[in-house]
């Protein structure tokens, strides 16, 4: 199998697992429901619960304690961008090609949406304590939690998009800004993947680490991509509108440094990653070839 075949099967893989925690629609509670399972499955690349699995692997780690956390992180992620399409947001109409979530429902049941999607993820990452064999296993589920509760939160994602939304009311934006906003905003659930791949798989500190920066570099290496197609793109090929950060004022790599730049910002920062995977006793091909895959994706 080449390795559009194998992200496509490990794509579906993270899907399956996501599906298995979504809630069934009915109570009155119906409508709310339904709006969370038409962000969560609207496609998308599934990217962060398929970089935990294959950290996972790559520590050395075995069995099914880890979905409960991909489909966990996976629900954060969409609650992000269903609170990050808001018109008090980025007022983005649509995202992976079709209507965003309150263009169909409505502002309030999409905040409440994000709601039920952020409360879903912390249960659902709670079940993988029902799937601990021993005590080591029940101190890693612990750590996980942490490590989630620590990278979706105010020290992580929530941090980074207030950053972005400060930012957009322009005034003196420094490098250090630039980089604290994609460090929060998107590398620290990249983080999150890895880092609970790697705790569950019971790696050490110095592993642990190692995944951390590792993930450091593909997740700012991922939004300047982002950013970058948000130039260059089509919206029929990105499924989002393209020229949001330019509607909003938005402090990017683009406008920082420029396209050329930013791209040979991609490649080094992914170089670096894979430098750094290299310290694993074990080999992950897959993983390798996913990020060399996303420095070249169009979406
Ligand atoms: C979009 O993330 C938001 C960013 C952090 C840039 P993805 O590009 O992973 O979105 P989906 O899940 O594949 O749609
Ligand atoms: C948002 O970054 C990242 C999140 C935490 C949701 P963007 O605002 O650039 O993401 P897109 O381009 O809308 O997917
Ligand atoms: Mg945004
Ligand atoms: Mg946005
Ligand atoms: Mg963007």
């Amino acid at each position: 199998m080449n390795f559009n075949e194998v992200l496509e099967q490990k794509t579906k893989r993270a899907r399956d697992v996501l599906q298995k925690y979504l809630p069934k629609e009915e109570g009155f509670q119906k409508k709310v429901l339904e709006a969370m399972n038409y962000s969560v499955m609207a496609g998308g690349k599934r990217l962060r619960p398929i970089l935990m699995e294959e950290s996972f692997l790559l520590a050395g780690g075995e069995g099914e304690i880890v979905e409960p956390f991909m489909a966990a992180l996976e629900m954060i992620h969409n609650y992000s961008l269903v609170h990050d399409d808001l018109p008090a947001m980025d007022n983005d109409e649509y995202r992976r090609g079709r209507k965003t979530t309150w263009n169909v429902y409505g502002d309030g049941m999409a905040v409440l949406a994000g709601d039920g999607l952020l409360n879903l993820a912390f249960e659902t990452a709670l079940r993988a304590f029902d799937l601990a064999e021993n005590e080591k296993h029940i101190r890693q589920v612990i750590r996980a939690l942490q490590v989630l509760g620590q990278k979706a939160g105010i020290y992580g994602m929530i941090g980074g998009q207030a950053a972005d939304m400060e930012a957009e009311e322009g005034g003196h934006l420094t490098r250090e800004h630039l980089l604290f906003i994609h460090e929060n905003k998107t590398a620290a659930l990249i983080q999150a993947a890895m880092m609970i791949g790697a705790v569950l798989a019971g790696a050490g500190e110095a592993s642990i680490a190692a995944m951390e920066k590792a993930a450091y570099n593909i997740g700012i290496a991922f939004q300047i991509q982002d950013d970058i197609l948000d130039v260059t793109s089509s919206a029929e090929v990105l499924g989002k509108p393209v020229g949001s950060d330019e509607r909003n004022h938005k402090l990017t790599f683009v406008s920082f440094y420029g396209l050329e730049e930013s791209g040979r910002k991609v490649k080094e920062l992914s170089e670096e990653a894979l430098a750094l995977l290299a310290s694993f006793e074990k080999k992950n091909c897959f993983l390798e070839e996913l990020i060399r895959f996303l420095v070249t994706r169009e979406k």
